[in-house]
């Protein structure tokens, strides 16, 4: 049956969705089971800026709250009545201390048009008809606050397990290949503040760089983007890090947040180089990027690092897990796992594994190159470019060649 609310089109997977801003809810639910739907949506990543409240003793419960406490963004209310009537008496009740901005969304077992009609018609925003799973929570959430589709770019966050892993090498090869395959205008952020090598990579010596961006990035009127980045190649813009001793700052979750948004709203795919630190801003930027990637060597201390990021990761992106990226397989002498091993150890297998290849990368390094360019039908640049399909399956289009011929291609690309 459809109601009079919305018919959405089928819910979009969590991936092409952005973190909902600050907000706060309030759930005054007249059963227990609502609130545990509540509960287990409110652990997905989309939703970790947003705060919860649970009342319990459903409509009269929150009329008494509200009649001396101020009304939140949100309020999903449960009826405890299943009669059109006795619910409609309740909600004009509820109406007289229900501040005029708050959203309300009903929450109730009633399947019936007129019923629909009538919240609608009476300011009700939305609602949800019980029983329902966290996902149809979540979806009402997007219906009410999300970001409409397009607007908003797809960022990816790639971090080291272990420092000298090879992220920023990998990052800043797949920035390279979405910008390259996709022709339009793709962001590469170093946040490595302290000993970032992007613009090196790019042979670009930037002037004001991230450091200097993540100051002014959540301040309205500030500088746009454009006056940090340098560009790299076409549709390729980076935004170096000064890789500066002399000056040290600071990163509070709250600067890299406002930085993530800017980056989502001027490129329509930014890659952010983490640095290998444990810390409230690299997890957050690792939970609200639309992908998460780690990059793992196959020791015993990266083994063990991979399994407790994952751990955290698979709590706060129970939707849309991050990739494994084993990186520097088999290097002859040295005393590591074996792929396998790896695998059963950590309880998952990697999305790719890049084998020891010295002598490519370290000729790119040399050379301010990426091996896209040096050497493009390696095994790595190809396993490189075809990783972008399972991290960005919506970038395949006519090419996925790497290195100039896709270049040359993208040109034609309208
Ligand atoms: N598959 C590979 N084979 C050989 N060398 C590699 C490979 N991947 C990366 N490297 C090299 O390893 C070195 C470290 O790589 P990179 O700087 O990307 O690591 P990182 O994880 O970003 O380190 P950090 O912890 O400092 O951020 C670089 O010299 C890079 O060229
Ligand atoms: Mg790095």
């Amino acid at each position: 049956m459809t109601n009079d609310f919305t018919t959405p089109p089928a819910p979009a997977a969590s991936g092409e969705r952005i973190p909902l801003p600050n907000l706060r809810i309030d759930i005054c639910h007249a059963n227990a089971d609502l609130a545990e739907t509540v509960r287990e949506a409110s652990r997905d990543r989309l939703l970790s800026l947003v705060s919860f409240g649970y009342m319990p003793g459903g409509i009269g419960a929150a009329i008494e709250h509200f009649r001396s406490a101020p009304t939140p963004n949100l309020i999903i209310l449960e009826l405890d009545s299943d009669r059109p009537a006795e619910a409609r008496e309740a909600l004009e009740r509820f109406a007289d201390v229900c501040d005029p901005e708050t959203k309300v969304v009903v929450a109730a077992r009633t399947n019936d048009v007129e019923f629909y009609r009538w919240l609608k018609e009476n300011g009700v925003s939305d609602y949800v008809l019980l029983p329902a799973g966290a996902g149809a929570i979540i979806d009402v959430l997007y219906r009410l606050f999300g970001v409409k589709d397009g607007v908003e770019g797809r960022l990816t966050a790639v971090m080291a397990a272990k420092g000298g892993a090879g992220s920023s090498t990998l990052c800043h090869h797949l920035a390279a290949a979405c910008a390259r395959r996709t022709g339009v205008p793709t962001l590469l952020a170093d946040l490595d503040l302290s000993f970032g090598t992007a613009a090196l990579d790019f042979d670009l010596t930037p002037i004001r760089g991230s450091a200097e961006f993540l100051h002014v990035a959540g301040r309205a009127g500030s500088d746009p983007i454009e006056k940090f980045v340098l560009p790299a190649e076409d549709n390729l813009f980076v935004l170096g890090s000064g890789a500066s001793l002399v000056r040290t700052m600071p990163i509070t979750p709250e600067l890299v947040d406002g930085a993530l948004r800017r980056f989502r709203k001027s490129y329509s795919y930014s890659f952010v180089d983490l640095p290998h630190v444990w810390s409230e801003w690299t997890k957050n930027a690792l939970i609200h990027a639309d992908r998460a990637v780690i990059v793992s060597g196959t020791d015993i201390a990266s083994l063990r690092n991979v399994k407790s990021i994952f751990q955290i990761l698979a709590e706060a992106r129970p939707r849309d897990p991050a990739l494994l990226v084993l990186n520097m397989t088999g290097v002859r002498g040295r005393q590591e796992l074996r792929e396998q091993d790896f695998k059963a150890a950590a309880g998952r297998n990697p999305d790719l594994v890049l084998r020891f290849a010295p002598e490519p990368f370290s000729r790119a390094a040399a050379e301010g190159k990426l091996i896209l360019d040096t050497h493009p039908r390696s095994t790595e640049s190809r396993a490189l470019v075809s990783f972008l399909d399972d991290l960005l399956p919506g970038t395949r289009t006519a090419s996925s060649l790497p290195g100039p011929l896709a270049r040359m291609l993208s040109r034609f690309r309208t």
